[in-house]
């Protein structure tokens, strides 16, 4: 059997494959295992340390859990694209929700229902659905080119203003709902949301579950923000059920996800109901805020530090841009460089690092047999910053996006490589609006300002900070108008 196959219950039978308990582990200490040596927000780097010592397949104990972590990208990607049958995501990942009081969606959800939600959701993701959200996308973006105009010679606080143009794009096509954070600064939503995804991720790797003998404040608080967030999305559902009553042609013409996804919902044979949708929306906001802004954050400071990418990715979008040029999907997705640039700042610095997936069946991946139940954890960025799969890996070049050679290898190759909205059939489907988001933002700054500087308070690198997503840490931005 070749390296790296995922194997049959009959294949593995046969061969003399490692088991689980063969594979090397950092030494740990009795009953928490590994626990105290991993920070949570830099769990992604601990691992990424530990595959260069101890090789693609290794074991981490935390606490009782046993996980096995997969450094190898074939591997990896096979591994996700043997889903649903072989692997899902983590049975726990679930039950946190559940626990927590919030319904699962899309990215919880596993077997038959996800299968379910699959279809409703690349329903929303429809590109005709998605021309029709964007003018709400260029709304937003002309109120992110407002306040940057109202900020120019200040610093800017880079990620907190890239989560504001996200959220209030999200929030506009999840929920049909215009949240204003850019305008108005602040919203109640939002600051529940804020107070429950970074608990996702902390719930989902507590050693000790403390809240289920007794609660902190923070713990009341957070059920408070979960019980009006679920009130809310409640509410827009209906709103949505009401405006779809009124105006029919909504049903062939929905004007945000939430419309398409109760369209999709409604067909006879779909399974689903208003639950699922509900959801689906706290999902997307979920899933789309972050990602998105951590994304444009750590591209524009791999820029600022490469000066002639930053300078070919300019002349590139003004060449294509005058002032007064309207966006458009088709002429956003014409610009090459900046393309190749979010491509390469992706390799670089995945806002999703790493992923936990769970066996559904007895498997081998490469020569290790997988009993049903394991908890793997995939890393996306081993194999994509090392110059034995990449030449001069660490290196901010969006140029090796482009350049084909003779045969198209070169790009080709790292493509399998960086996989950043991951792969197979569970492959990000918010990943066309996120580039899009993204190319608008870019298009606008680079058109509309010059970048004076981009910083951190310690002059150094910004820090990798894993919460739910991988944010930088401290960046500033300072802006002058463009003459
Ligand atoms: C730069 C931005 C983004 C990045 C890097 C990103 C990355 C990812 C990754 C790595 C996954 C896991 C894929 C897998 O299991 O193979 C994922 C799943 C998902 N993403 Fe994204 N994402 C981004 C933006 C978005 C946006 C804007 C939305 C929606 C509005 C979204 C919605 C989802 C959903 C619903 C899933 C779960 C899919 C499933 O399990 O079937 N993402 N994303």
């Amino acid at each position: 059997m070749e390296t790296n196959e995922v194997a049959t219950q009959s294949e593995f039978a046969s061969t003399n494959l490692r088991q689980l308990a063969d594979l090397p582990a950092p030494k740990g200490l009795p009953f928490l295992g590994n626990a105290l040596q991993i920070k949570g927000h830099r769990l992604h780097q601990q691992f990424e340390q530990w595959s260069r010592e101890y090789g693609s397949y290794f074991r981490v104990k935390i606490g009782a859990r046993k996980l096995l972590i997969v450094a190898d990208h074939q591997a990896f990607a096979k591994i996700l694209r043997d889903r649903p049958d072989g692997f899902s995501r983590t049975v726990k990942l679930a039950e946190t929700w559940r626990e927590m009081g919030l319904q699962v969606g899309l990215f919880g959800a596993n077997g038959e229902v996800w299968k379910r939600q699959r279809r409703m959701v690349m329903a929303g993701f429809d590109p005709a659905h998605v021309k029709a959200y964007f003018p709400a996308m260029c709304k937003v973006t002309d109120r992110l080119e407002s306040r940057w105009k109202k900020s120019i010679g200040t610093e800017i606080d880079l990620q907190a203003d890239l989560m504001r143009f996200t959220v209030d794009t999200i929030t506009g096509l999840a929920f049909g709902h215009d949240v204003n954070t850019l305008e108005s600064g602040d919203d109640v939503i939002q600051r529940h949301l804020d107070k429950i995804f970074p608990a996702v991720f902390k719930r989902n790797l507590a050693v000790f579950k403390y809240w289920k003998y007794f609660r902190l404040p923070s713990d009341r608080e957070l059920e408070r923000s979960v019980a009006e967030v679920n009130v809310a999305i409640e509410g827009f559902v209906k709103q949505a059920r009401e405006r779809i009553k009124q105006v029919p042609t909504l049903r062939e013409n929905p004007t945000n996800l939430l419309e398409a996804m109760i369209n999709a919902a409604d067909l006879g044979d779909s399974g689903l109901n208003d639950t699922d949708v509900a959801g689906n929306v706290l999902t997307m906001l979920l899933a789309g805020e972050d990602t998105t802004a951590n994304s444009i954050a750590w591209l524009l400071e791999l820029l600022w530090k490469n000066p002639a990418a930053l300078q070919q990715l300019q002349e590139e979008v003004r060449g294509k841009f005058a002032l007064d040029t309207p966006y458009s999907t088709e002429n956003l997705n014409e610009l090459d460089y900046l393309d190749a640039c979010i491509n390469e700042a992706m390799r670089l610095k995945p806002v999703a690092p790493l992923l936990p997936l769970q066996a559904t069946k007895d498997t081998v991946i490469g020569d290790i047999h997988i009993p049903t139940g394991t908890i793997v954890f995939g890393l996306f960025r081993r194999d994509s910053v090392d110059d034995n799969f990449i030449p001069n890996a660490a290196q901010f070049d969006p140029q090796r996006w482009l350049s084909n050679g003779e045969t198209g290898q070169a790009i080709n190759s790292v493509k399998r490589i960086s996989m950043p909205f991951g792969a197979g059939p569970r492959i990000c489907p918010g990943r066309y609006l996120a580039l899009l988001e993204m190319k608008i933002a870019m298009v606008m700054l680079l058109t509309r300002f010059d970048i004076d500087n981009i910083s951190t308070p310690n002059g150094q690198d910004a820090e990798e900070h894993l919460a739910f997503t991988m944010a930088p840490l401290g960046l500033k931005m300072r802006l002058k108008l463009r003459n």
